[in-house]
């Protein structure tokens, strides 16, 4: 605008202008400008537009320096407290089973906010700061039709201002009206189990399954005996052979007791020849 004028402008206030010597030839150009611009003072204090709301709530207009409206954070933090309080449960009780919880009528799903302002088969429902304007409005103040919620009583006027001021303050959510990892909504005891899951070693039926008998099994002394036997034959391995009873005396006391026995504790065993020695050592540390 500045250098429009200025080519249209005669050459001696170019001069002064250019050359910037004086400052009030400087002063009384720029009023010549504003002058013959017809620009209004009061716009052309830059950078301040805090009481300027045509400004700030225009960003659009005013092109490229991207006004904030300064109110945002405030109105963000309104939304979200407004939806947590009356607006999830209005959605999740009205209007959730048609629109994003069993079925999704019209391509309307509201259980994300992302999903909500897609909006349905005839566009966006809702118009972020503009509740009046939101086709969701119109529909549940019956103003256009189909009167939502369908085949159900008008939402009382103190919720639908609820809406409308949630929407006023950008229709935020704090999370998604369903967690989108349970969205199965069968009950548990209705869900059929997968091929694959129903071979899990927990859901068999219990059966008695007899220990394997080897014909040249010299070894076992004991039915789960039979069963390492079978084990290690199929891996090809021979058991070792028995521990001493020095050794045995040791790891009965480590994996019952997890410490060493004392060498007076070794004695005794040592020195008890009955056959039921080591069971009765086990009881004793088992006690
Ligand atoms: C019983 C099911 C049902 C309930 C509950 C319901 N709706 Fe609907 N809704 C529908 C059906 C069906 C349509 C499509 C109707 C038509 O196009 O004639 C629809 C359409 C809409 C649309 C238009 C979507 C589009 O783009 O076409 C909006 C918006 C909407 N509903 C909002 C709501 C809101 C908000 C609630 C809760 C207050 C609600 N609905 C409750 C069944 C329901």
């Amino acid at each position: 605008m500045l250098l429009a004028m200025g080519s249209r402008l005669p050459v001696n206030f170019r001069c002064t202008a250019i050359a910037g010597r004086h400052r009030l030839p400087m002063v009384k150009l720029f009023l010549v400008i504003v002058f013959l611009s017809g620009i209004p003072l009061g716009s052309l204090s830059a950078g301040d537009n805090t009481n300027s709301p045509a400004v700030a709530a225009k960003p659009a207009e005013t092109g490229k320096s991207a006004a904030v409206d300064p109110e945002h954070g405030p109105r963000f933090a309104r939304g979200l407290k407004t939806f947590k309080e009356h607006v999830r449960a209005v959605l999740t009780q009205e209007c959730l089973m048609c629109h994003g919880g069993d079925t999704v009528e019209s391509g309307f799903n509201l259980s994300t906010r992302e999903a909500m302002l897609k909006g349905g088969v005839n566009g966006p429902a809702i118009k972020p700061g503009a509740g009046s304007e939101s086709l969701l409005i119109k529909l549940v103040t019956h103003s256009a039709e189909p009167a939502m919620p369908l085949d159900a009583s008008k939402l009382a006027p103190e919720v639908v201002t609820h809406l409308k001021q949630w929407i006023d303050d950008g229709a935020p959510y704090d999370r998604p009206l369903i967690d989108e990892a349970s969205t199965d909504r069968t009950p548990w005891t209705e869900r059929e189990i997968v091929d694959d899951a129903k071979t899990y070693w927990a859901f068999q039926p219990l059966q008695v399954i007899p220990p394997p008998i080897a014909a040249e099994d010299h070894w076992s002394r004991s039915g789960v005996d039979r069963f390492v036997w079978a084990k290690l034959k199929e891996q090809g391995l021979t058991p070792n052979g028995d521990a001493d009873r020095q050794r045995l005396v040791r790891r009965l006391y480590f994996n019952l007791l997890g410490l060493p026995p004392t060498p007076a504790e070794v004695t005794a065993f040592l020195a008890d020849d009955s056959p039921d020695a080591v069971e009765k050592l086990v009881d004793q540390l088992l006690d």
